[in-house]
């Protein structure tokens, strides 16, 4: 094993064993369950550790992180997350965090060639072109990042409130809300984007499943 494996190894041992002396009996309580009331689903870089920035433990929040934080309806990873944390644990709220200065994003706006990743991306650009008025004034580019950062998330919280899994749990009258947030890197701030969803009536008909 190289010596960075071996460092994380020993730093796990350490915090186990301090996790557990301030929460005596953590472990083998969530050894038989897991029972988090939050679907995190954010960016995988690695200045947005979903846990760590608002404060839960193991256990309390379930987690799926991609690039550029994005849910496809053709995803069947992000749509099994959502299915299980919908269905089986029954969480009560679904937070979509982007963040500012996204590397996802950036990219999109690019007219260059990244690779794969540029596959994954394309809904972005997407994104710019339906909000392409929002972007004629703004000629700083850090700006530019951060509105489609902004307007990515809001994307997003559609997109999940337009699944099948969500639209029939709020039909079932489970209590569900999707929310969007975005995370300052610079400073360590969410801030709420105020697109909070809660039920079938808030998403436009022609994204709705079940006609009244
Ligand atoms: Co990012």
């Amino acid at each position: 094993m190289t010596r960075r494996i071996e460092h994380l190894i020993e730093r796990n041992k350490q915090w186990a064993a301090e996790f557990e002396a301030q929460n005596p009996g953590i472990f083998s309580t969530l050894a038989d369950q897991q029972n988090p009331e939050y679907l995190w689903i954010g960016c995988s870089d690695s200045r947005v550790p979903a846990n760590m920035i608002v404060g839960l433990q193991p256990g309390e929040v379930f987690v799926h992180r991609n690039v550029a934080n994005l849910v496809n309806h053709s995803d069947l990873n992000v749509l099994s997350v959502i299915e299980y944390a919908v269905n089986i644990l029954k969480v009560k709220d679904i937070i979509l965090c982007g963040h500012y200065g996204c590397g996802g994003v950036k990219a999109a706006l690019e007219s260059k060639e990244h690779g794969l990743v540029d596959n994954w991306l394309r809904v972005i650009k997407d994104t710019y072109r339906n909000y392409s008025k929002r972007f004629h004034a703004i000629e700083d580019e850090k700006e530019e990042v951060d509105l489609l950062c902004e307007l990515n998330v809001i994307e997003q919280v559609r997109n999940i409130c337009h699944t099948s899994i969500v639209q029939n749990a709020w039909i079932n009258g489970q209590e569900l809300s999707v929310h969007g947030l975005i995370y300052g890197v610079e400073n360590g701030i969410l801030k709420d984007l105020q697109v909070t969803t809660k039920s079938v009536d808030e998403i436009e008909t022609i994204y709705q499943l079940r006609s009244k």
